[in-house]
């Protein structure tokens, strides 16, 4: 195994989309940000200097991280910030993990603009448990404000209003043909007849799930978040923010130009829905380069049931260690809320949220909040008091029909920064019910530090009685990010080998701004590889 030496520089840059230059964090002046690429089994270590002027972490979206909780990169969960001149580095290995994670800034709304793949070719002397592909080729999904988005965050959060939607969705940073000044720069991706291409599809939006489609082309789905599946094939794909899908296609049409094009799956925070679809050109060798390339159809923005159709398809390829019995059986509810806001809110505007109110978003009616001064994971490991509480409920403190007409004065979350502690070793079930508080949306819902089970998903309300029978326990898909289904619900399943603190949120950037988050708190074992490691000297510490 090999150890990959990195820097990353935090700087800003000026981007010119659509017409407009923006000054924007990257890494290294780029944006997307570098593509890593390892095989299973190497090193990481990623010296990150900032020279920009926020506070900065990254996260290695996916990456189990085992014992090296130090390095996964929430800021205030597992870190205090890499302050403006400051640096830090990351170093972890990745270890049976293949095929396609990504990085992305974990402060503010910063992973925006700082973000990148992470590629994990098999481990050395293995192969792909599938034919070689001809090529590789990533695809960064994304959004682009003609703002700063760190300015549209804290806009929103003064004023209690859902923030802006963004202005154009991207692959690999570029809008593509079908926006203004983006032509030029549509994003080209090669393949010759007979070729298989292997295509590496990354949700790194902010706020929004995505339908990815090739006009006249099928995909075999062969992995999803650094998971081999059983091959599959289908003509669209949807992705929550966090989520990775590998797909296989084949030059097995007529040589030619033909779109790859991706749009919104529903709309975030309710907004009008903005009918824009972001482009690519999969384009042939010895193909005219003026051939107007052919247009897919895409799904409608609220077609649920071709998501279904596709969620439900994912089937582990390996033996799935799925525990049959658990430990933990744990209910939560996913959603949004509404809170009256403080007299003092605001003292220019008033509140902008609905009827004078301010969004807020919880699991078991907490909204999570974090911590400055110290990180969870410090606080934990040299038990400082106060940081934190581990009373957590496993159960909201109501039951309550999640699913059908529900009266936005149910759940007025209190904020509170609440852990659930786990046993090491233990076997942990979570109900993720989705509720309709505000608006029923599909919840990209993303653990840190692990991989589990998606054992079931539906629809209306979880119950326990009928719906077990439902379970996949002999070969459900692997995962870091389960999208919940919209108005319905899904049960994860995993063992808690995995020592730290570990945050889950929704992957909706906007949602985890709302409070759409908890953390586990999993306790060291007995032995020595069953704790976390120390801490690295360069963490950085809250003064
Ligand atoms: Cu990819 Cu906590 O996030």
């Amino acid at each position: 195994a090999v150890t990959h030496v990195h820097q990353f520089v935090i700087q800003e840059a000026s981007v010119k989309r659509l017409c407009k230059t923006q000054h924007v964090m990257t890494v290294n002046g780029m944006y997307p940000g570098p593509t890593l690429e390892i095989k299973n089994g190497d090193t990481l270590s990623v010296k990150v200097i900032n020279k920009g002027k926020y506070n900065i972490t990254i996260h290695w979206h996916g990456v189990r991280q085992m014992r090296t909780g130090w390095a996964d990169g929430p800021e205030f969960v597992t870190q205090c910030p890499i302050r403006p001149g400051g640096s830090y580095t990351y170093r972890f290995t990745v270890r049976g993990q293949e095929g396609t994670l990504w990085w992305h800034a974990h402060s503010t709304w910063l992973r925006a603009t700082v973000y990148g793949a992470l590629l994990i070719q098999p481990r050395e002397g293995t192969n792909f448990p599938f034919a070689k592909p001809n090529r590789q080729s990533t695809l960064l999904l994304g959004e682009w404000w003609n703002a700063n988005p760190v300015d549209v965050v804290r806009e929103a959060t003064r004023t209690g209003a859902a923030p802006n939607i963004s202005d154009a969705y991207t692959i690999n940073g570029q809008p593509g043909d079908l926006y203004n000044c983006s032509k030029q720069d549509t994003v080209v991706v090669p393949i010759s007849s007979g070729e298989t291409n292997l295509l590496r599809v990354v949700n790194s939006a902010m706020n929004q799930p995505l339908f990815f489609t090739i006009a006249n082309h099928k995909f075999t789905v062969v992995g999803a978040d650094a998971s081999y599946v059983k091959p599959f094939t289908t003509s669209v794909l949807m992705l929550g923010p966090g989520q990775t899908t590998d797909v296989l296609i084949s030059g097995d049409q007529t040589p030619g130009r033909y779109y790859m094009a991706a749009r919104a799956y529903q709309s975030a925070q309710n907004a009008p829905f903005d009918n824009t679809t972001t482009t690519a050109i999969l384009e042939y060798s010895k193909s005219s380069s003026a051939a107007k390339p052919i247009m897919p159809r895409l799904p409608a923005f609220n077609d649920t049931p071709t998501v279904t159709a596709f969620s439900t398809s994912f089937r582990s390829r390996e033996k799935a260690l799925v525990p049959a019995q658990v430990d933990e059986n744990l209910f939560f509810t996913v959603g949004l809320g509404l809170n009256s806001c403080p007299p003092n809110f605001n003292k220019t505007q008033q509140c902008q949220g609905p009827n004078g109110t301010r969004f807020t978003a919880s699991m078991n009616n907490v909204s999570f909040s974090l911590p400055s001064n110290f990180s969870l994971l410090q606080a934990h490991k040299q038990g400082i008091r106060g940081v934190f509480t581990t009373d957590f409920p496993a159960a909201p403190p109501r039951v309550f029909d999640y699913t059908g007409n529900v009266s936005r004065s149910l759940f007025q979350p209190a904020t509170g920064t609440k852990l659930y502690r786990l046993k090491y070793g233990s076997r942990v079930q979570v109900v993720l019910q989705g509720t309709s508080i505000v608006t029923p949306e599909n919840h990209p819902i993303h653990l840190h530090g692990y991989d589990f089970y998606i054992i079931a998903e539906g629809f209306g309300n979880f119950n326990p009685k009928t719906d077990s029978s439902k379970f996949n326990l002999v070969d459900p898909p692997l995962r870091n990010t389960a999208a919940v289904p919209v108005g319905g619900w899904a049960v994860i399943r995993f063992v808690a080998d995995n020592p730290g603190v570990w945050l889950m949120h929704c992957h909706l950037d906007v949602h985890i701004t709302w409070g759409l988050a908890m953390a586990f708190l999993v306790e060291d074992g007995v032995g020595k590889l069953e704790a976390i490691e120390p801490p690295p000297e360069d963490l950085p510490i809250c003064s």
